[in-house]
């Protein structure tokens, strides 16, 4: 025994850097991260977001230089958006063959085979979202009832139709995000149906209704009045998040994911305990503007906190995080930084 009586001593560990390096638990790389992004239908200029600074509504041009950036920093996938010029109730624009999403699916798969064909590795997962929100004229995730309530059986059907067009997009997930019940098994056999069988469906399982989503109301131009309570789930719950993944794993979902991200970490790791398939996290956008809004008035420090928030949601047991920051810190990765807060 020690004079000091003291026998654990976990300072020892993190001494140096080169310690703290050696038994860090969790790494980020940039093959775990996503990167969402948006095309806007008929821009001509890239449009800055002013509640999520540094991101644009890109064309369908500048979304092709964002993709090949993408590609080359080794990023493991791109979330796609569509804002369309045309909305309708019922959101036909999302299904339509030449549609702007679809027509960005493509653009974005061309941009990633040549970046492929340059570098000879593998470029990111083609993702897109798969709901109405962004195509309606009254911006709920469904088509609505005459009482104007979503209407989740009728609402199946267009999921599953606008699934099959971003499969035949060149959509390598589909990304189910409207908390609709039974929208897995719906989009499975459409896709299965029209010979999809090897597209992937990402569950978007445990999706809270959130203030955090804010920003990302700006970033595809929502018409939406009022919220979407009835459909998203309440923060109160956190048991009821395990449930929806389970259904989704049920009704085969490929990855299951919680969102948002941080204040859910709770949910995240419940649902990473439980699943036997790849778990997702998405670092929404209010998350992104609350971290670049501090760090703009000089109040924390920005890469340090970045790292950390996203370093937190690995630990917390996601495989595969969807963040703004994806493509910069991949950048940062490449200047040396580890990928460690
Ligand atoms: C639905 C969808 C939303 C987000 C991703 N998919 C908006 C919503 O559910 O209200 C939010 C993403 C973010 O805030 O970054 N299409």
């Amino acid at each position: 025994m020690s004079t000091s009586g003291i026998v654990y001593r976990p300072r020892r560990l993190r001494a140096t850097p080169r310690m703290r390096r050696l038994v860090a638990e969790h790494r980020l790389h940039a093959a775990d991260l996503v990167l969402p992004l948006f095309v806007k239908e008929g821009l001509t200029e890239p449009a800055p977001i002013s509640s999520m600074p540094g991101q644009v509504q890109h064309t369908e041009e500048t979304l092709r230089d964002a993709v090949a950036a993408a590609a080359r920093a080794g990023l493991g996938g791109i979330m796609l958006f569509g804002i369309p010029a045309v909305r309708d109730a019922t959101g036909s624009q999302a299904e339509a063959p030449d549609g702007i999403l679809q027509r960005g699916i493509r653009a974005a798969r061309e941009a990633i085979a040549a970046v492929e064909q340059e570098t000879g590795r593998p470029g990111p997962v083609v993702m897109a979202d798969t709901c109405l929100d962004e195509f309606t004229d009254h911006g709920h995730c469904g088509v609505l009832t005459p009482d104007g309530v979503v209407d989740n059986d009728a609402t199946l059907d267009r999921y599953a139709a606008m699934a099959v067009a971003q499969a035949k997009a060149g959509a390598e997930v589909v990304s189910p995000s409207g908390m609709m019940d039974g929208q897995v098994a719906v989009i499975r056999d459409a896709l299965d149906d029209a010979g999809f069988e090897s597209v992937s469906i990402l569950a978007y399982s445990a999706k809270y209704a959130s203030p955090f989503y804010g920003p990302f109301r700006e970033a595809v131009d929502s018409a939406l009045q009022g919220d979407r309570r009835t459909y998203q789930m309440d923060a109160a719950n956190g048991r009821e998040g395990l449930r929806e993944a389970d259904l989704d794993l049920a009704e085969g979902a490929d990855m299951v994911m919680v969102k948002p991200a941080g204040s859910y970490l709770d949910v995240l790791r419940g649902v990473a305990d439980r699943s036997d398939v790849p778990v997702a996290a998405y670092q929404v956008s209010g998350e992104y503007a609350m971290i670049e809004a501090a760090a703009a008035n000089g109040w924390i420090d920005r890469r340090a906190s970045v790292l950390e928030s996203v370093l937190s949601i690995k630990r917390a047991g996601a495989d595969v995080i969807l963040t703004y920051w994806a493509l910069e810190i991949a950048g940062w990765f490449s200047e040396g930084q580890e990928g460690r807060a």
